[in-house]
């Protein structure tokens, strides 16, 4: 397959390190050096599937595509006000169309997890347009008294629209089942025959446990399909990773011991949107006129699961 057009879509609100610490005990001071975060957009009155339709529109409008042309809508989401149905059934009915669509939950290398199972549809040629959305709401799933995650997390949603072609060099996805390190449990409806025990948790994560997992497995990925796909770090224009923290990046950037200018990031003014970053990334860096015919670009995020996932695209 390859990338026809990108596009995101923000919650107007923006709240600063400051503006945090005004409820919270933190300061900008602790949290930009260890993370890289001066702010974050955060869900006010605005609908998550709301900002996903308009993030699709964008991708569409930059595709130069009709939405009555996409054969299938995949859609990455972990959590939104709509158990059912579909976040890919929302967003398919407010572009007004009626193609089938999955949700998958695949955390934060969710944007990647799509790529993959987009490009089995094209491979099988079941598609010939394929639109991805990744829309989350993380600032709903954690524990705003707890600051050592609530301040790490942002909004957003991002899109891409993919057609034929022989671009996506490859992908890679991994997993370290791992329940414990990064999870959020909800209570569902009661029931009069449920006897066990049920409590429900904000988002929990290890964080140091976490920022391991993610440097160690991220770098080896990258190395691995890079080496598989016959292409030397040299040669890839950029590395679109998931902006969890920018010492993270750092880390990574170390381990293949590329320059920094390979490098894109927005964490700085987005926090961590889960699997929404790497498509709001890939848009920015898209509108800002960054990329051009040939460039080879490299995403890698990791996440709850653990799970972990690498894809080579060229532009
Ligand atoms: O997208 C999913 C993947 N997620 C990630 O990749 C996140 C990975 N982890 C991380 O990015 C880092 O581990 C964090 C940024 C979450 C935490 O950084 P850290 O350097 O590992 O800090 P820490 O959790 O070990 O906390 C150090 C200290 C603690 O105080 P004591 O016990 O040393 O007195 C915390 O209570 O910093 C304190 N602390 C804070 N202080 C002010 C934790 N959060 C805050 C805060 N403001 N927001």
């Amino acid at each position: 397959m390859k990338l026809l057009g990108t596009g995101s879509a923000l919650p107007k609100k923006q709240v600063t390190n400051d503006d945090l610490s005004h409820f919270l005990d933190t300061n900008d001071e602790w949290i930009f050096p260890r993370t890289g975060i001066k702010s974050r957009h955060i869900i006010s009155d605005e609908n998550l599937e709301d900002l996903a339709a308009e993030a699709a529109r964008k991708a569409l409008a930059d595709a130069g595509t009709d939405a009555s042309e996409l054969d299938l809508i995949i859609c990455s989401n972990v959590v939104n006000e709509n158990v059912t149905p579909s976040l890919s059934s929302l967003v398919a009915h407010k572009l007004g169309v009626s193609c089938p669509g999955y949700d998958i939950n695949c955390a934060c290398p969710g944007f990647i997890f799509a790529m993959d199972m987009a490009d089995s549809f094209f491979c099988a040629g079941k598609v010939k347009k394929v639109l991805i959305v990744c829309a989350e709401e993380p600032t709903r799933m954690v524990d705003w008294t707890d600051r050592s995650t609530c301040v790490l997390f942002g909004d957003g949603a991002g899109a891409a629209v993919f057609g034929e072609g022989d671009k996506l060099k490859g992908t890679r996805l991994s997993a370290q089942p791992d329940p414990d390190k990064l999870y959020e449990r909800q209570v569902l409806q009661p029931s009069p025959y449920v006897t066990k025990e049920e409590k429900a948790s904000p988002l929990v994560m290890r964080g140091r446990e976490v920022f391991r997992f993610a440097v160690s497995t991220s770098s080896r990925d990258i190395k691995d399909i890079l080496d598989k796909t016959g292409i030397s770090p040299d040669q890839v224009s950029y590395y679109m990773i998931h902006q969890a923290n920018l010492r993270i990046i750092e880390g990574i950037r170390e381990n293949l011991g590329v320059s920094s200018d390979k490098f894109p990031t927005n964490i700085r003014d987005h926090g961590n949107s889960s699997s929404a970053s790497c498509p709001i990334l890939l848009d920015e860096c898209n509108r800002a006129g960054m990329f051009k015919e040939g460039d080879i670009l490299v995403f890698s995020a990791f996440g709850a699961g653990l799970l972990s996932a690498t894809a080579v695209l060229e532009w």
